[in-house]
């Protein structure tokens, strides 16, 4: 990453505030959180192994124990992490990168233990198998045998799950994982992205023929808008393209998405949950987008081939982090998640609450300016 010349004079805190609540979270979580309500975390069901965000809590305790160094925090992340093995094997969904590149990879990253490879390389072959060839897409949701409209969706969130699959391909040296991630990218950016650099959420496909449909959208305002978490995913996920593979179309991409929310952030750079919003400004925001574009844009940063834009991603990042730690943390409030004002889904009336994955990327962005020599990618 390009040199930070002047840390922020809040960094510090905010990082020993997001560790402290950690460590006290720790101390009184028996599942996996999720979203908070009434100000304490709703922890998740044990049979659902953690959902699509246990790999987040697991993340979130691997960057706590880069932080301070505390052997006790590697037990508790080994500890969580072992609740996702009933994973590796899942093929009903996409969100294995999630789980197992925050709750394994992270980890081996950090202390070397190659204990934790393993499962992360079953799950990326498990991951592996919901590529389509036909239509060069990762199905997002169901089974491989599910219905067409489920084996023909994609959605912008796959893009931070192919992470584990470059991963995967370096560690093994198969290179269909590199390919099959590659592949999904290009579809992605053919049919999610627009001309002005907005995406839409999800797209359909026939599932048989790979023909393209439509694109549409399932956390979004509609078809047609530019649903917020999902336009941050893509500014990260299309980093990680670039840095996996030096294709510069990837680049460039990851650029236009930035390129395309900057103007549309609002004074105090925390997204409306979907920047189509007919409400704003009275309406809901989405602190999770927020923390997710500003990790995103650290990414960005550190891959960025120009040294003027990475200087202008990091500036831009550092603004949006201050912005949530000044006013949208809850260290005034005593609530259970770092981060308030989340919106998990506003057309399933899920909002403003906290959400583990805002924190968990709050906390990757405070620990990408604190400890730029760690790797997370
Ligand atoms: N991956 C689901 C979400 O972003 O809400």
């Amino acid at each position: 990453m390009t040199k930070l010349i002047n840390p922020p004079s809040w960094l510090d805190a905010a990082l020993e505030f997001c560790i402290a609540k950690t460590r006290l979270n720790l101390a009184t979580l028996n599942g996996f959180p999720e979203r908070t309500e009434g100000g304490k975390w709703v922890q998740m069901d044990p049979d659902l192994h953690g959902w699509w965000v246990g790999g987040h809590w697991v993340g979130l305790i691997w960057l706590a124990y880069a932080a301070t160094r505390d052997p006790l925090l590697i037990a508790a992340a080994r500890d969580w992490g072992n609740r996702l093995l009933p994973r590796q094997p899942d093929q009903d969904d996409h969100d294995l990168g999630f789980l197992f590149e925050l709750g394994f990879v992270l980890g081996y990253q950090m202390t070397g233990d190659e204990t934790l490879k393993l499962p992360a390389l079953q799950a990326a072959a498990t991951l592996s198998q919901r590529f389509n060839p036909r239509g060069k897409f990762i199905q997002a949701w169901g089974l491989l045998d599910a219905s067409p409209e489920l084996r023909g969706r994609t959605i912008m969130d796959t893009m931070m799950n192919l992470d584990l699959l470059f991963w995967a391909g370096k560690e093994t040296g198969d290179p269909r994982y590199t390919e099959i991630a590659a592949a999904h990218a290009r579809t992605t950016l053919t049919h999610h992205l627009r001309p002005d650099g907005s995406t839409s959420h999800a797209c359909d496909f026939n599932p048989d023929t790979g023909a393209f449909i439509k694109q549409d959208t399932h956390q979004g305002l509609s078809s047609t808008s530019c649903w917020s978490r999902g336009q941050a995913w893509g500014v990260y996920g299309f980093a990680d393209c670039y840095h996996a593979t030096g294709d510069s179309v990837f680049l460039d991409t990851s650029r236009r998405l930035a390129e395309y929310l900057w103007p549309r952030l609002p004074v105090d750079l925390i997204p409306f949950w979907d920047f189509d919003s007919p409400l704003i400004p009275n309406d809901v925001r989405d602190s999770s987008a927020a923390s997710v574009l500003a990790s995103g844009l650290l990414n960005l940063a550190s891959v960025e081939n120009d040294s003027k834009l990475a200087r202008l991603w990091q500036s831009r990042a550092i603004n949006i982090l201050e912005s949530l730690w000044l006013n949208y943390t809850s260290r005034d409030t005593g609530e259970a998640s770092l981060l308030l004002h989340g919106t998990r889904s506003k057309p399933h009336n899920l909002m403003d609450h906290g959400l583990i994955y805002g924190d968990y990327y709050f906390v990757e962005a405070l620990m990408r300016l604190s400890k730029p020599e760690l790797t997370i990618s």
